[in-house]
């Protein structure tokens, strides 16, 4: 299962690069927002620092709602760096520029996605990476790891090769979750990630190596 982080601050991506679990960063428009990067000469710029930290895929997302200008948008965006995966909303023209894009071997990821019929669509069209998002769909009262288990099944009957890459990750369960389902890839916040390094037996049981090592010595 590869891991990505799924925020765009710098110290978070550094730290969790410098763990050595890292596979890749998604970002988004909020995410940017969140970091107060805005103006898309800047934007662009922290796409390629980004890409400097890290080594695997970093996706860039779109602005574009309209064919035309979304693949234009995303050979920009996949021409800044070559770590650089276009990440595309799954909408009708979406549908159409992930075909386009992926027609041209640039690597994409379709966002966006809360059934299986759109995550069937992103696979026909050629997607890279589908990217469900599991915690938006728990906040309305439904299922998303229900979502993982039937794209998982959907994509095996047919061998697609598009990557099931769990998005809007909230916390460790859901990626012990997502694991046991078959999800390819994880996106979540760098605490979801830390989270699996923690037992309190591991402490205490380190705490009482030290205590003793220190008797003896
Ligand atoms: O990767 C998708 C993600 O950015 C959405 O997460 O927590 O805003 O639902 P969230």
């Amino acid at each position: 299962m590869k891991f990505f982080i799924d925020t765009a601050n710098l110290d978070q991506i550094r730290e969790a690069q410098e763990l050595g679990v890292l596979d890749g960063v998604t970002t988004n428009p909020s995410l940017m927002a969140k970091e107060g990067i805005t103006g898309r000469n800047n934007i662009l710029k922290h796409y390629v620092d980004i890409c400097n930290i890290v080594d695997g895929g970093v996706s860039a997302e779109v602005i574009a709602t309209e064919f035309k200008a979304m693949v234009k948008e995303g050979e920009e965006l996949a021409d800044l760096h070559d770590q650089i995966v276009v990440k595309i909303p799954m909408i009708k023209d979406g549908v159409k520029a992930l075909k386009y894009l992926s027609d041209k071997d640039i690597r994409t990821n379709c966002t966006l996605v809360f059934s299986v019929g759109q995550a069937l669509l992103a696979a026909k069209a050629g997607a890279t990476y589908v990217s469900p998002f599991i915690g938006r769909l728990d906040d309305i009262s439904a299922d998303g790891l229900n979502l993982i288990a039937e794209i998982r099944h959907i994509y095996d009957n047919y061998a697609f090769d598009t990557q099931i890459l769990a998005a809007s990750i909230r916390h460790t369960m859901h990626i012990i979750d997502c694991a046991k389902l078959g999800a390819d890839v994880m996106t979540g916040p760098l605490s979801a990630i830390e989270g699996l390094l923690k037992h309190p037996l591991t402490d205490s049981g380190l705490e009482k190596f030290l205590a003793d090592y220190k008797k003896g010595n």
